[in-house]
């Protein structure tokens, strides 16, 4: 059930579980809507700790031979290095729209990739799809992370979250 698509339906749901749950709240966010930042803000007001942004987007793939859908069910989600660009926007407008910390994602699977998060004001990131390219992937990213603020005089990687100039 897609009840992350709506304010209300993503509202009622972060409501429900703050009522029973005390402990850290991270909600994670569907790009599949038309104001992502907007359902944020509705998290954000039901007492959501943090948001994680994006799950898959919604994607199709067509067998031309057959004239069928590839997937069984018909659609799918799509993720990896294609959707960044996608994940990249929503999470500078959710950064901009809320106080609670982002935790970006979406294609990310190298340190630069991190690093564009970070400077779109994600306090933290994840990596999904390429783990299944390489499972040592986040150690990778890490160092990598590491490397290049001590090549750009970063004492922390505070200085660069949120610091794209526009
Ligand atoms: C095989 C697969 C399974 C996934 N299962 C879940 C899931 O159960 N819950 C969820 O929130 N996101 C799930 N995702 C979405 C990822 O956590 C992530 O949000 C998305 O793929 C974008 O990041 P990525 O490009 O680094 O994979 C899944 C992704 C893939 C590829």
């Amino acid at each position: 059930m897609a009840f992350g698509v709506t304010c209300s339906g993503a509202a009622q749901v972060v409501k429900a579980v703050r009522a029973v749950y005390n402990k850290t709240l991270i909600v994670k966010l569907s790009p599949n809507v038309t104001d992502i930042a907007q359902i944020a803000c509705a998290c954000e007001d039901e007492g959501a700790d943090a948001v994680s942004l994006i799950n898959t987007l919604l994607g199709m793939a067509v067998d031309i031979e057959r004239r069928k859908p590839q997937l069984s069910i018909r659609t799918g989600g799509l993720s990896g290095p294609t959707v960044k660009p996608v994940a990249l926007r929503m999470v500078y407008d959710v950064a901009h729209a809320v106080k609670v910390p982002v935790i970006g994602l979406g294609g990310i699977s190298s340190a630069a990739d991190a690093i564009e998060f970070l400077m779109c004001g994600a306090t933290a990131i994840q990596i999904g799809t390429a783990n299944f390219v390489d499972p040592t992937v986040t150690i990778k990213v890490i160092a990598g992370l590491n490397s290049w603020l001590d090549a750009h005089g970063c004492q922390s990687v505070h200085e660069i979250i949120g610091a794209l100039e526009v």
